[in-house]
């Protein structure tokens, strides 16, 4: 962790926040214009490891990107009767204290200052107590939150309580964005301590007995993403969770982006969000790629694409709306993808068909409704 209160942003960070951002730019509009047409209600921002706010070149921190993407939305003006809870927690003084001069200047710079639906509470305080806080409130109230999209982004792996977090967000219309520092576990994979073990069981519950240390090199990080998401999906019952790898200058994993939600809807904003930070393969970002872009030039690999396709469809027929909703919750391709790069070639190939409607009579390749023929049988795409 850096000792000064600020540090230099550093280009893995820049594309985190870029999918921040363009998360966000989708999540407010959704839920902002619903709840103001039930005649109001209120929407939580949590950044729960907030930072200072700004970083030492200027660039504003997370919790100034997600208040000014609030602000900025072209439908702001309109949602009047919605109140707007934005929660900054961070465990370091001088960061809060500096969070909170950026904050104040957000509202100086703003023609009108700070509107009343907006209320930002910046809170000196660690997550854990924070999350022991949230907990004492909503087994109190015994009720659900309201929606709430909840950004946890930690240094480190300390002090995390995350299925503690995930039951809290279990109920209602909770999305949650978490940092989970794969080269901080790593690292201590190999050394002794006590206190690595405490916090490594407080990460993942307690109730799961592992050794991490045990595992080869290779075996780690696949591991641990999958036990991320399944502490992530059976605590918050998320039904969608998807991740999103950071590289710094060696092509070593820094960090992965856990996103969770229960609604289709942020699945396909969190995957676009992801495609427009990687083109190429719409899971990770490389600090290389600032120096070498290169070596991260290229189309989305459409051939496995269609290996994928045909491996659960092969030698079946099914309907152009099951296609897509395969391609958005179990690959991670993009609906945009599937009708121009795999099914138009796949069907000037003769490998697949298109059973109804027939061609030529819609304006649109692969109408809805369309059926379509998998003629490769189970697996086998290998002329494609
Ligand atoms: C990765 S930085 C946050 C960066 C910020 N989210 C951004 O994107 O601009 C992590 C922050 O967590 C704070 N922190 C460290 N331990 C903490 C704890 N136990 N509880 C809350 N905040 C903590 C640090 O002071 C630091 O500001």
């Amino acid at each position: 962790m850096p000792k000064t209160t600020t540090w230099e942003l550093p280009p893995h960070s820049g594309a985190k926040h870029l999918l921040l951002r363009r998360y966000l730019e989708a999540w407010y509009p959704k839920l902002a214009n619903s709840a103001q047409l039930r005649g109001g209600g209120q929407l939580n921002y949590i950044d729960a490891f907030a930072g200072p706010g700004i970083y030492s070149k200027g660039e504003p921190g997370s919790p100034i990107i997600a208040l000014t993407t609030l602000l900025n939305h072209v439908s702001f003006p309109k949602w009047g009767g919605v109140r707007f809870l934005m929660y900054f927690v961070d465990a370091d003084e001088d960061r809060i204290e500096s969070l909170k001069v950026q904050v104040d200047k957000v509202w100086s710079d703003l023609p009108g200052g700070k509107p009343k639906n907006i209320e930002v509470e910046i809170k000196l305080s660690s997550f854990l107590d924070l999350v022991g806080e949230l907990k004492q409130i909503s087994s109190s109230k015994n009720k659900s939150f309201y929606p709430t999209f909840a950004f946890v982004d930690p240094f480190g792996f300390k002090g995390l309580p995350l299925a503690d977090l995930c039951d809290l967000l279990r109920k209602g219309s909770c999305d949650v964005m978490f940092n989970f520092m794969y080269d901080a576990i790593n690292r201590w994979c190999g050394t002794k301590g006590d206190q690595n073990q405490a916090s490594f069981e407080l990460l993942f519950d307690g109730t799961r007995h592992l050794d991490v240390n045990q595992l080869e090199k290779g075996e780690r990080e696949p591991f641990l993403h999958s036990l991320i998401e399944d502490t992530i999906s059976e605590h918050g019952h998320f039904d969608f969770v998807r991740h999103f790898k950071m590289e710094g200058s060696s092509a070593r994993t820094l960090y992965t982006l856990f996103f969770a939600t229960r609604h289709i809807e942020g699945l396909r904003v969190m995957k676009d969000a992801m495609w427009s930070v990687d083109p190429t393969n719409g899971n990770r970002f490389s600090d290389r790629l600032v120096k070498q872009p290169s070596l991260f030039e290229g189309a989305p690999d459409y051939d496995n694409f269609a290996k994928i396709l045909t491996q659960r469809f092969g030698g079946g027929t099914t309907s152009i709306e099951n296609l897509e909703m395969f391609t958005l919750k179990e690959t991670r391709f993009k609906e945009s993808h599937l009708r121009q790069h795999v099914l138009m070639p796949l069907e000037g190939s003769g490998l697949i068909q298109l059973t109804n409607p027939k061609k030529g009579r819609q304006s649109r390749h692969f109408p809805a409704g369309s059926m379509i023929k998998f003629l490769t049988p189970h697996g086998d795409l290998d002329s494609v």
